[in-house]
């Protein structure tokens, strides 16, 4: 289909572009008594500037080496001649290149092909008609054509075409920023059987329907992401529609509501075959009447928000072939759903997608019997039990996909010698063990290998030795501790995409230049126990992942790498300087991740097309200062400098080239000079952490401009670049890289990643700052923390603090401060460290239950400060407290428990605002880790 490959083209990271320019210079035309074509209609085809694409193009012999060489056009690929009048009728450049990528040149169609006048098939795949250019009005002249398709172009659908009365296959899909106001030109297309409009927004034509019905002869149509507008159906005529011949319609992406889709589906022709109402906005169960629509074979319902079960009513549809439910929110019990779906001896389910759903109960014995199952996904549902021996009689079974339930056991030969067929085996993150034993020889040759999780150590598995197709193998955190053996690498020439990580993988890597396939590639050895220097690779990696491991030497051997887009090297043991290849390498990282490590020299210049999104050199000993060249990395949105020998002061331009920063931290570097105030428009920023510094000057006064602190809410829990797609076996995956950083959190360093989106802090402290606490930082109410402390700051504490009633950690220790403790701190209920000591404060604690809560320690080295904790009472009392009682009964009620409660109190109200699901351990841990140094203060 178009529309696929063309979405696929735009979205792929992948993709080869080829632009060209130059002419193109064409052997001396010879003449030939065997030619057919037609010399009038050849030179039409010559004049046309597309010749301009040959020239230099390296692709030139297997795409255009036809034109060049043969003087009948009739033999040229992708063009086709009537074998009687020897007319050119066809113009298929689709037919260029076997490849499945397009190759898109950047070509000029002229209207010098409207010579041909017989033409009645024009496919213009594979030409870029420039971004700029409009729909190639000649076309609409051409007016015998039947099949037009591949058009790449902008803005609006000429009404015109409505003059090539004799169009069966209209295929517009794929454009982007293509429009029409009115599909009424296409009225008089009476013959028109395929119509492809994906991509073009339709959201002005509120009757698209009516309009469509009014071409009866229809068979097949593509709407996704159209921006349909929602049905609006006349009550009194509902059947007017007539599809009689409609077979294939695909709605996918348009959002429309079960309402709009099931009032007009379910009326539709019994002939339909294909329904695609993927990513719309399905609510509420699967409904009883697609009994309606007995013919169907293809039903795609996937990313809808469906509830419940799955009816009988869908077993009942005999010719069922393709199923995908995949990513609702369907519940129940697995046998129940496979008993419904396969009521019938006589099923032809093939292809069966459940995945990402809230399936439970265990996968039933019989699943045996669903012989004809080519595709089986029920990854991640809650599935739990262990994988029945009979999954090995599925002899059809080409994808199996299991991964993310709450499966156990041994996987062994006995789940897998029949699967002759299979090609993608995926168990990831159950509780698998694979015990495969060595002499087995699987009747299969796999693809995909995905095993993450499975434990498989702590030998590495022997029984991959009988696979040499695989493009995709991943047997991260499998228990290996062992050494990857060197036959390994060269079983398949197709790899791709290698994750070992996480596991105790030792020894030194081989050279790998020659390891790994052509096209882009991915590999992932972080969290072993890999040493000897960085390994060669090849050209073709795409993203590489050696951290925590213990390479030594330089970053030298990355040289090789031409076009690396995410580098993480940190944890390891690497030292020296940035090499000079860098310069070239930095205009395509997007992460950069060099922490831990003992690299020094001053940051590699980057690139004027800097396309960095986050880049962590934390900890190093990197010197100098701040690189102009930076300048240009507008897309920054995590930094991290900490922890270097960085000098010179903080740039002028910070802010208003790094508007997008979310997190930057110098912390720990020898930086002077103060603080510039287009830091302020740095709207986006969440943690400031300029600590540990030489820092002098004021506290620039334009802090409420940092508008994302001074919200509450917060947009995202996890900061996650998205850093391109690619697919595995039909299915996407997104590369993401979840940001983190290391935040100084109440007296202790921790690593905050799937929250780090929750915190927002400034931490100025140990500085030579001066001047006064500005006002303006009152209204940062999304503050988290605020640590000030080992400054001169001067003046008083704003009375208005207590605004930042959020405020968690309020540090403020060994300055110059004066004056009293406002008394709005009572305000904050969430503090759980605050530090006042050694400053010149005054007069009494207000008392809260907070305040007092607190050791002496936090108001010590103020001379001046009376009441409790720090004194009984204050001289100049009236009134006698008895703080003894008080005392006692704050104790029952303030626990350290209570604190922790309120902090992830706090923080699941936040995830709640976030909508997200992110419940996971680790960051758990991450938390009461932290929350256990609340256990000195009491
Ligand atoms: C011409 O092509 C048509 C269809 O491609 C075919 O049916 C017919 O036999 C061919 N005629 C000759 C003379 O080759
Ligand atoms: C589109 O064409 C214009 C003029 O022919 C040219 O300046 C521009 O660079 C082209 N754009 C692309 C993306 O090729
Ligand atoms: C991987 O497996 C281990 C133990 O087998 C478990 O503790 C860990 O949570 C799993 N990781 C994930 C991401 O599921
Ligand atoms: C690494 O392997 C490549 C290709 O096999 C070879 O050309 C290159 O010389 C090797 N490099 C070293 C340092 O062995
Ligand atoms: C800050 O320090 C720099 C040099 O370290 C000095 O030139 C400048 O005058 C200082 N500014 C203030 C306000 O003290
Ligand atoms: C702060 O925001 C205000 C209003 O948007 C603007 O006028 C002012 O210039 C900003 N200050 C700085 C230092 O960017």
């Amino acid at each position: 289909m178009n529309m696929m490959i063309a979405f696929q083209l735009k979205q792929h990271v992948f993709f080869l572009v080829i632009l060209v320019t130059g002419s193109m210079m064409l052997p001396a035309l010879a003449t030939s008594a065997k030619i057919q074509c037609i010399d009038r209609e050849r030179q039409a085809l010559l004049k046309d500037d597309l010749g301009d694409v040959i020239e230099g193009v390296t692709e030139r012999e297997t795409l255009f080496s036809s034109w060049e060489s043969d003087q009948d056009c009739c033999k040229w690929r992708g063009i086709r001649c009537d074998n009687e009048t020897n007319h050119v009728t066809a113009l298929d450049f689709r037919r260029l290149t076997d490849s499945e990528w397009w190759h898109v040149f950047d070509g000029k169609i002229s209207s010098s092909l409207l010579e041909l006048q017989h033409l009645n098939y024009l496919d213009l795949s594979q030409i870029d008609l420039n971004e700029t250019t409009k729909f190639p009005e000649f076309v609409v002249h051409m007016s015998r054509l039947k099949h037009l398709s591949g058009v790449l172009f902008e803005g609006a659908i000429p009404q015109q075409l409505g003059n090539l009365s004799e169009l069966q296959h209209l295929d517009l899909g794929g454009s982007y920023y293509v429009y029409t106001t009115s599909l009424d030109w296409l009225y008089t297309l009476h013959s028109l059987e395929y119509l492809d409009l994906s991509g073009v927004n339709l959201s002005q034509v509120t009757n698209w329907l009516p309009a469509l019905a009014k071409v009866p002869s229809l068979r097949e149509l593509h709407l996704s992401v159209c921006h349909l507008p929602e049905i609006i159906l006349s009550s009194s005529r509902p059947t007017m529609m007539n599809f009689s011949s409609l077979a294939i319609l695909d709605l996918s992406r348009n959002y429309l509501s079960p309402h709009s889709i099931y009032s007009w589906i379910f009326n539709l022709s019994s002939s339909i075959s294909y329904v695609d109402l993927s990513s719309n906005s399905l609510q509420g169960p699967i409904p009883d009447a697609f009994r309606n629509i007995p013919s169907l074979s293809y039903l795609d319902m996937s990313s809808n928000e469906i509830e419940g079960g799955i009816p009988r009513s869908l077993g009942n549809l005999s010719f069922l072939e393709t199923l995908n439910l995949a990513g609702n929110k369907l519940y129940g019990e697995l046998p129940e759903v496979m008993k419904n779906l396969f009521q019938h001896t006589e099923n032809k389910l093939k292809d069966l997608d459940i995945s990402r759903n809230r399936l439970n109960g265990s996968i039933p014995e019989a699943i045996g019997n669903l012989f004809n199952l080519n595709v089986l996904d029920l990854s991640h549902n809650q599935l739990s039990g262990t994988l029945p021996e009979s999954i090995g009689l599925l002899s059809k079974l080409e994808v199996l996909y299991l991964g993310s339930n709450h499966l156990e056991g041994t996987i062994s030969e006995v789940h897998l010698f029949n699967l002759s067929m299979l090609r993608e085996l995926e168990l990831s993150f159950n509780s698998f063990q694979v015990k495969i034993s060595s002499g087995f020889v699987p009747p299969f040759q796999l693809e995909s290998i995905l095993l993450a999780n499975c434990t498989q150590g702590p030998q590495f598995p022997e029984w991959l030795r009988t696979q040499h197709n695989f493009s995709y193998i991943d047997i991260s955190a499998a228990e290996i501790s062992d050494t990857i053996p060197a036959w390994f690498w060269d079983l398949s020439s197709r790899l791709t995409f290698l994750n070992f990580s996480y596991n105790q993988i030792y020894d030194v890597l081989p050279n790998l230049t020659s390891k790994f396939s052509a096209s882009s590639s991915v590999l992932d050895l972080s969290s072993n126990n890999l040493e000897g220097t960085l390994p060669l690779l090849p050209p073709s990696i795409w993203s590489l992942n050696l951290s925590k491991n213990r390479f030594s030497g330089s970053l030298e051997s990355l040289c090789n790498v031409g076009k690396l887009d995410s580098l993480d090297v940190s944890d390891n043991l690497l030292t020296g300087k940035f090499p000079d290849c860098f310069r070239h390498i930095g205009s395509y990282f997007t992460t950069l991740s060099l922490e831990n490590n003992n690299l020094s020299g001053s940051i590699f210049p980057a690139s004027s097309r800097c396309r960095l999104l986050s880049m962590n050199l934390r900890n190093n000993s990197f010197d100098g200062e701040f690189r102009q060249s930076f300048r240009s990395c507008r897309d920054l949105q995590v930094i991290d400098l900490g922890e270097n020998k960085l000098s010179g002061s903080i740039p002028a331009w910070i802010g208003d080239n790094w508007s997008e920063l979310i997190v930057l931290s110098l912390r720990s570097n020898e930086l002077y000079g103060e603080i510039p105030s287009s830091i302020c428009r740095m709207a986006h920023v969440q943690i400031l952490d300029l600590s540990l510094n030489k820092i002098n000057g004021t506290i620039p006064k334009c802090l409420n401009n940092l508008t994302a602190m001074a919200q509450e809410r917060n947009l995202r829990a996890t900061i996650t670049g998205s850093y391109g797609m690619s697919t595995i076996g039909g299915r996407e995956l997104d590369w993401n890289h979840d940001e983190s950083a290391i935040i100084m959190w109440k007296g202790v360093e921790s690593e905050y990643k799937r929250i780090l989106g929750l915190v927002k802090l400034i931490d100025l402290s140990s500085n030579k700052l001066t001047g006064e606490i500005p006002n303006e930082i009152t209204s940062l109410v999304g503050l988290v923390s605020l640590n000030l402390s080992r400054n001169f700051i001067t003046g008083s504490i704003p009375p208005q603090i207590g605004r930042l009633h959020l405020l968690d950690f309020l540090d403020l220790s060994r300055n110059k401060l004066s004056g009293v403790i406002p008394r709005s701190l009572a305000q904050l209920t969430y503090i759980g460290v605050l530090d006042f000591s050694y400053n010149n404060l005054s007069g009494r604690i207000p008392s809260s239950t907070q305040l007092q809560s607190f050791n002496v320690s936090a108001y010590t080295g103020n001379s001046g400060l009376c009441g409790p904790p720090v004194t009984e009472n204050c001289l100049e009392d009236k009134v006698i407290l008895n703080p003894e009682v008080t005392d006692n009964e704050e104790d029952t009620f303030i626990t350290p428990g209570f604190y922790i409660s309120l902090w992830l109190g706090f923080v699941f109200g936040f995830l709640g605002m976030c909508g997200s699901l992110l419940l996971n351990k680790s960051w758990r841990h991450k938390i009461f880790k932290v929350d256990s140094v609340h256990h000195w203060l009491y």
